[in-house]
C-alpha cells in the first residue's frame, strides 16, 4: 500500500488504478495466489464462476488493468470493477452496487500475508467477486442487494442484511448435479477455506432459507460455522425478490441464531461436528 493523497480520492471513494505502482514482487504475488487456485478450484468452483473467470480473462500474468476487465465486464452485463482505497462507508458501497459498479481494493497482499488477511485486497475482490458479475442472474442480484442495502440503511436493518451478503456473495456454496460446489468469494479466494467449507466434517451445511440467514450471526477471525447451500443462483434471486419491510419487521421479534447453531426446521445438508470450533464469540 503507498502512500495515496488524499486528494487523489474521489467524493465516491473511487481513485484511478494505481497501475504504475505495483513492483515486480505485486505482480509475483498475484500469479501465485492465482495459479495456486486455479488448481484447487478445479471441480470444487461453480461452472458459472469458472466461466465467468474465463470470459473475463482475468490472467495468470499480473494484477489486471481494471478499465480492461470493466470493458469486457460492461458489454456482459453492464458493471464495472471501480479502485478503492479500501473498505468503503456503507451508504457510498450500496450506492456503488445499485449502479452496477463493483468497489474493488487495489492494493494486493505481502507474500507474509500469502493465507491471511484482515481485509480483502485486490485478489479477493477481483479473482473471488468479479467472475460471478459476468453471470447475469448474480449480476443482477449484486445489483438489487445494492438497492435494498440503500433501504436497509433508512430501516435500520443493516445487520440483517448484511448476513444475506456474507453468507451469499462471500460464504455462499451451492449443489449442482455434479456435487456441492463454492460460489462465494470469500471461500473463493482462500487456499484453506475452498478446501475446508467442501470437504471438511466440521462446519454445518444447511439449505438456505432467507429469514434463517438474516437471523444467524457469523464469524470474522475463523472459517465459517454454517455455510448455506442454494440449488441455482435463480433460486436465490427469487427468493430475495420479495419487498424485506414486512421481513425486518418480523425479525425483530426473533431471537438471533448463533453461527454455529441448527435450529429447528433447519434443513441439514450435513451436521457439523463443531471440531476445531474456536471458543470466541461469533459477530
Ligand atoms: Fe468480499
Amino acid at each position: 500500500m503507498t502512500a495515496l493523497k488524499k486528494e487523489d480520492v474521489r467524493a465516491d471513494f473511487t481513485i484511478d488504478q494505481p497501475v504504475a505502482t505495483y513492483t515486480a514482487e505485486d505482480h509475483e504475488t498475484w500469479r501465485t495466489l492465482f495459479r495456486r487456485q486455479a488448481e484447487i478450484l478445479k471441480g470444487r468452483a461453480c461452472d458459472e464462476y469458472l466461466d465467468g473467470l474465463e470470459g473475463l480473462g482475468v490472467a495468470a500474468d499480473g494484477i489486471p488493468d481494471f478499465r480492461k476487465l470493466s470493458e469486457v465486464l460492461t458489454k456482459a452485463t453492464g458493471w464495472s470493477v471501480v479502485a478503492v482505497p479500501g473498505l468503503v462507508p456503507d451508504d457510498v458501497f450500496f450506492d456503488h452496487l445499485a449502479n452496477r459498479r463493483f468497489p474493488a481494493t487495489w492494493w494486493i497482499r505481502k507474500p507474509e500475508q500469502m493465507d491471511y488477511l484482515e481485509e480483502p485486497d485486490v485478489f479477493h475482490d477481483l479473482y473471488g467477486h468479479v467472475p460471478l458479475l459476468m453471470n447475469p442472474v448474480m449480476a443482477d442480484f449484486v445489483a438489487e442487494y445494492g438497492k435494498g442495502g440503500v433501504k436497509a440503511l433508512k430501516l435500520g436493518a443493516l445487520p440483517n442484511l448484511a448476513r444475506l451478503y456474507w453468507y451469499t456473495v462471500e460464504f455462499g456454496l451451492m449443489e449442482t448435479p455434479k456435487g456441492m460446489r463454492i460460489y462465494g468469494a470469500g471461500i473463493m479466494s482462500s487456499k484453506s477455506e475452498s478446501i475446508y467449507a467442501l470437504e471438511s466434517p466440521s462446519p454445518n451445511r444447511v439449505r438456505f432459507d432467507l429469514m434463517r440467514v438474516m437471523r444467524t450471526r457469523y464469524r470474522i477471525d475463523t472459517f465459517q460455522n454454517t455455510y448455506f447451500v442454494i440449488r441455482s443462483f435463480e433460486e436465490l434471486f427469487k427468493a430475495t425478490s420479495p419487498d424485506f419491510t414486512p421481513l425486518y419487521k418480523a425479525l425483530q421479534k426473533q431471537p438471533e441464531i448463533g453461527a454455529g447453531d441448527i435450529v429447528e426446521g433447519d434443513k441439514v445438508v450435513h451436521r457439523g461436528t463443531r471440531e476445531g470450533w474456536a471458543e470466541t464469540p461469533d459477530a
